[in-house]
């Protein structure tokens, strides 16, 4: 794979180098520039160690998100600023590291700059100064000798020098952070120095047998340094323009879009108000930061979370080799065991769904060995149109009881006119059970998914419809 030409600013220093797109930003700071503050721990995501931040120009002021440098590729960071711990440096301790030193919140260290950084990062973009805010932005970080509970006594002493401070602009949020020392002073100019900096971006040609890189925390888990080797091409240069739109009384959502971006979208937030429930329970934030839909719909994981929730949606994919586009229902681009109905040179440009009427509803139930920064065992969304305790249209789907993750057609047909009852319900989890074909595995046996289905089937009806079922009519 070729060099290709990058300009950004890595702490206080603009970077100008010629370098393979697919090196990730951990081996470039650690490795390049020898700034070993960012550990190196699990390099699949899962522990934090490796925290930074990146921040992207948006309009005159620069959106600072906390991401995995393990899982991203430098090509990603043209044109941004990347913040590792080195650059949170100021003439003495910031307040959140005296801190975490006052509060015993530190013993072996490893964890620490992953937990500086994503904290900092917390103060840099939140809405809300408040304790649980913070433990959900932190959830990707771990911590193995010192215990979380000496980490959260030192973020709730620094959370108390913010109380009161909520919607402030970035330059008064910036001028504040340098105030206390939690920032250096080099990142009032960041702004102005983004600016200047002409993005040059690598070649979006597709090659022969490419391979498509979204947010790469799928790819980098299980191809990591093998991508270096390999004809990448990065859908952040193709998939440009506005990611969420309507268009003809369809919501259409680029498959570049994250999961952060979609948590964060005013139009997600109006029309799937619930959208945020399902999203907290998707990896931790940095990997939501950086986790697309693409991604997640063509790494054909049979518990995909976006999978499930875009087949409840019923929704169209719609793919193009770069001449011709296609679009196809979701559902019928599962095929087999992470076999999809796209050739080679295809790409999914974005997804589109109908705009539901007032009066539906949609829920999501998950169920991991933990209840954050996990994969299912089994997991299922339900969408339904009703009118007077009638279902007018159903569509249901579940991950982790087949190959793929499955829209399940004989139970949504099944409910189509019928009366929520709770014999409807009984005989609606029989139905699932004879659609699905679960494997046994570390994620539980045949007998626990097929039990576990019936049950988030239950708890569907019971969150939606409280006043006219409960839970001891429907035990089957
Ligand atoms: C710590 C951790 C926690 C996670 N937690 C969850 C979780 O809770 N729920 C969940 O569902 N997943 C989870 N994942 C898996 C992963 O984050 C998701 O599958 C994510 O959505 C993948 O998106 P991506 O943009 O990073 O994909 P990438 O890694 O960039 O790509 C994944 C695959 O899709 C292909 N691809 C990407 N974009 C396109 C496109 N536009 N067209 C065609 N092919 C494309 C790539 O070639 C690759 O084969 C987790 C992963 C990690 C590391
Ligand atoms: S090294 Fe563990 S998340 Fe990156
Ligand atoms: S202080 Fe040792 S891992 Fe956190």
């Amino acid at each position: 794979m070729n060099s290709v030409n990058l300009k950004f600013i890595c702490n206080d220093e603009l970077i100008d180098t010629n370098i393979n797109p697919s090196v990730t930003v951990l081996d470039f700071l650690r490795l390049e520039k020898h700034l070993t503050g960012t550990k190196e721990g699990c390099r699949e995501g899962d522990c934090g160690a490796c925290t930074i931040l990146v921040g992207e120009p948006e309009g005159n002021f620069i959106n600072y998100k906390t991401v995995n440098s393990c899982l991203l590729p430098v090509s990603e960071v043209n044109g941004k600023h990347v913040v590792s711990v080195e650059g949170l440096n100021t003439k003495g301790l910031s307040p959140f590291q005296a801190a975490l030193v006052e509060e015993s919140g530190t013993q072996c260290g490893f964890c620490t700059p992953g937990f500086v950084v994503a904290f900092t990062g917390f103060l840099l973009f939140t809405d809300s100064f408040d304790l649980e805010s913070a433990k959900i932005a932190l959830t990707g970080n771990l911590c193995r000798c010192t215990g979380h509970f000496r980490i959260i006594k030192s973020i709730e002493k620094i959370l108390k020098l913010f109380s009161g401070n909520t919607a402030i602009s970035f330059t008064e949020r910036i001028n504040l952070l340098t105030q206390f020392q939690f920032l250096p002073e080099y990142f009032k100019n960041i702004p102005d120095r983004l600016q200047n900096i002409q993005r040059r971006l690598s070649s979006s040609e597709i090659s022969a047998y490419p391979v498509f890189v979204s947010g790469g925390t799928d790819l980098f888990v299980q191809q990591g340094h093998k991508l270096k080797e390999k004809n990448t091409v990065f859908m952040s240069d193709i998939l440009k323009g506005q990611k969420i739109r309507i268009e003809d009384n369809e919501l259409s959502i680029n498959a570049f879009t994250t999961v952060s971006e979609l948590e964060n979208s005013s139009i997600i937030k109006r029309i799937f108000p619930s959208f945020s429930g399902i999203s907290k329970l998707f990896g931790s934030l940095q990997i939501r930061n950086r986790a697309t839909l693409g991604g997640n719909i063509n790494n054909a994981s049979p518990i995909g979370d976006m999978s499930v929730f875009l087949l409840a949606l019923n929704s169209r994919i719609h793919l193009t080799d770069g001449k011709t586009t296609r679009s196809l229902y979701l559902k019928d681009y599962f095929k087999d065991y992470k076999k999809l109905d796209r050739r080679d040179h295809e790409y999914t440009l974005k997804f589109t769904v109908k705009i539901p009427p007032r009066n539906f509803l949609l829920n999501f139930e998950k169920v991991c060995k933990r209840t954050y920064l996990d994969i299912a065992s089994v997991n299922t969304a339900i969408y339904l149109e009703t009118a007077n305790d009638v279902i007018r249209s159903a569509n249901i789907s579940a991950g982790g009881i087949a190959p793929v993750p499955l829209y399940l057609k004989e139970s949504s047909a099944f409910l189509k006119d019928r009366k929520i009852t709770p014999e409807t319900i009984i005989e609606l989890i029989n139905i699932s059970k004879m659609e699905i074909s679960p494997i046994s595995d570390a994620r539980g046996s045949v007998e626990y998914k097929t039990l576990l289905l019936g049950q988030l089937i239950s708890a569907h009806f019971l969150k939606l419809f409280p006043d006219v079922i409960r839970q001891e009519e429907i035990i089957c």
